[in-house]
């Protein structure tokens, strides 16, 4: 830590950090303009410019690191008459519409220049008007607003990673192009709005939002993307109950602000016309709009009345990996207590559950052993079956990150050419199938070159010996044969993944949607631990989830095999422990899986779904 002080307060701070930080972090609010939590660093705006007691004239504070026993001045006369000579620079290129600007309310430059008591400009620009870039769907921009902090262009290559914005000329020239200054739409943008979020004024802006409300009309509710499984933070702004905009939160543990189109842009669904929101019952073979009591009293009715007929093995009811902890919770509760069945499942049973099986084996638990941040902290990353930059597109995002930014070499094992591949050290082209096959040879070759981590071996595993003999028979020769791999590239990942000081493992459905599926798992499981790399910050085995509560579904019990925890039904302990918590006798029998259940539907055995 460093101890410094600023205008005349004392703070201490992390070694490292800049001055800005170390203000900002401890409440001193010294304007800025350019800089931006998480993006790397312009020196562009000069609005940060501070004192340093024994140092000649003003330094940027974005740039300065701060040093034990500084004395900082963040604000006196000439500092704030320089940043209002600044602003007002700014603002003599700027065009002043607030009237009907969206960012009016929340423009870091309107609040600048209010905060600086900038009541005039002195001088003015000629600037033509430029045209609105309005190609795109979700995003509208606005290049006579633009100020030039490039906080888009840096948000673009470094939180994104698509590098579509860019500076173009120099001087009194300069603008910002998107690809080879093309409209956005006809350019690689992938609409992942990471430059909207980063806009300090109304240059880049939400389309959809347009003229849809003001800032401090919105209600803020912060929650889960209802997407894929990354578990992105979002703020909800919502008006009149539309929700009119999404941001990413800063804060947020795994985007840190990022979202992708689905997340930031992809919630017209909530207010779509096409959605139930009045229960309907057939009647002579129309739906009829109903009210909810005499929809629940008819569905309760007919449920009692088919389970008294056919008994509580012929209902069934499914989960979903989308709704909260506590709606899995009652639903596996209300199929088992009031169904009388454990025929209860959910949708990673099609997708993970050779993950939940795979995992649970060899660790006890499903989830991803580290948490996506720390894909930063790994100094190689294997990736297989999945398209991250597809699928789960804000951890995408971090992989192509980590592989430019910080060192982190990718081995991405795929079939298929994907983004991935394109920032990969190594890519190995396996043939479809031979999972277990290709994962055996790495360790075949770190086994030979003993490679492998001892110590964590003979105080954390069981079995290496029998493990060894099965090993040892998957040499890069047969390995090749059976997968396609060339033995060079085989060896050459193998000694990547081994040598590096902390390696982690990344995999989706690409391997987990096979009759394989189990084993592919417990196969990348077992690499893990040959080389030690579980346990520790940076390393482990992490399955990309496919919903976002796939986790929640789970661990609350909305599995035919176990109740909430994991816990047996077939175990009668488990089960008598639950009976008196439910106060209801519950079916010691496993339950069908949803795939049992279609064709146990289908051979008229389930009559109810749920
Ligand atoms: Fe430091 Fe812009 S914030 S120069």
């Amino acid at each position: 830590m460093v101890s410094l002080t600023i205008d005349g307060k004392p703070i201490k701070t992390k070694k490292g950090s800049t001055i800005l930080e170390a203000a900002l972090d401890n409440g001193i609010e010294i304007p800025h303009l350019c800089y931006h939590k998480g993006l790397s660093v312009a020196g562009a705006c000069r609005l940060c410019l501070v004192k340093i007691k024994g140092r000649p004239g003003m330094v940027a504070s974005c740039l300065t690191e701060v040093a034990e026993g500084m004395e900082v001045i963040a604000f006196d006369e000439e500092i704030d008459e320089t940043r209002r000579l600044i602003v007002e620079l700014i603002l003599s290129e700027h065009k002043h519409d607030c009237l009907v600007c969206e960012k009016n309310g929340q423009c870091e430059l309107q609040d600048l220049a209010y905060r600086l008591g900038i009541d005039r400009v002195r001088f003015s620009v000629e600037k033509p008007n430029e045209e609105l870039d309005n190609s795109s769907e979700v995003i509208l921009r606005d290049p006579n607003r633009c100020i030039l902090c490039g906080r888009c262009v840096r948000s673009c290559a470094e939180i994104a990673v698509q590098d579509v914005l860019k500076f173009a000329n120099r001087g009194s020239e300069m603008f910002i192009i998107a690809g080879l200054n093309q409209l956005l739409a006809e350019t690689d943008c992938v609409f992942c709005g990471a430059c909207v979020q980063a806009c300090p004024t109304g240059s880049l802006t939400e389309k959809l939002a347009r003229f849809q409300g003001r800032s401090w009309e919105f209600r803020k509710v912060r929650t889960t993307c209802p997407y894929c499984g990354v578990g992105c933070q979002i703020e909800l702004n919502i008006k009149d109950d539309r929700i009119v905009k999404v941001y990413g939160v800063e804060e947020g543990p795994e985007n840190k602000g990022h979202l992708c189109v689905k997340g930031r842009f992809g919630f017209d669904f909530v207010h779509h016309e096409d959605r139930l929101t009045t229960p309907l019952i057939k009647r002579n073979g129309e739906f009829e709009e109903a009210s909810w009591d005499e929809a629940l009293d008819l569905v309760a009715t007919k449920f009692s009345q088919l389970k008294q007929k056919y008994g509580s093995d012929a209902l069934a009811g499914l989960s979903s990996a989308k709704c909260t902890n506590e709606e899995n919770y009652l639903f596996q509760k209300f199929v088992r207590v009031c169904f009388g069945t454990n025929n209860v499942d959910h949708c990673a049973r099609l997708c993970h559950s050779s993950t939940v099986a795979g995992l649970s084996r060899a660790f006890g638990s499903g989830a991803m052993t580290n948490s996506i941040r720390e894909f930063e902290k790994a100094d190689v990353i294997l990736i297989t079956g999945s398209n991250t930059t597809e699928n789960h597109p804000v951890i995408g995002s971090l992989l192509k990150h980590v592989a430019r930014y910080k060192g982190v070499k990718l081995i991405v094992v795929d079939p298929r050419e994907i983004e991935l591949t394109g920032y990969a050290t190594i890519w190995l082209r396996q043939r479809s199938g031979t999972d277990v096959a290709w994962i055996n040879g790495l360790m075949n070759v770190i086994v030979n070159e003993a490679l492998y981590d001892e110590e964590f071996i003979k105080s954390r595993t069981e079995n290496f010996e029998e493990f060894k003999k099965v090993i040892l028979k998957y040499t890069p020769d047969r390995v090749e044969k059976i997968t396609g791999i060339p033995k060079r590239k085989l060896i050459e990942a193998a000694r990547m993944y081994a040598r590096a000081k902390k390696a982690s493992i990344v995999f989706a459905m690409g391997i987990t949607q096979h009759i394989t599926g189990t084993d592919n798992v417990l196969s990348l499981a077992n690499l893990a631990m040959l080389c030690g790399n579980v346990g520790k910050e940076g390393t482990g085995v992490n399955p990309l989830r496919g919903q976002n509560n796939v986790q929640g579904a789970c661990d609350l019990g909305a599995l035919p095999d176990v109740y909430p925890g994991y816990q047996k039904v077939s175990d009668p302990k488990i089960r008598e422990k639950f009976e008196r918590a439910w106060r209801a006798k519950l079916s010691p029998k496993e339950g069908l899986t949803v795939v049992e259940m279609m064709n146990a539907a289908s051979e008229g055995r389930i009559k109810v779904f749920t």
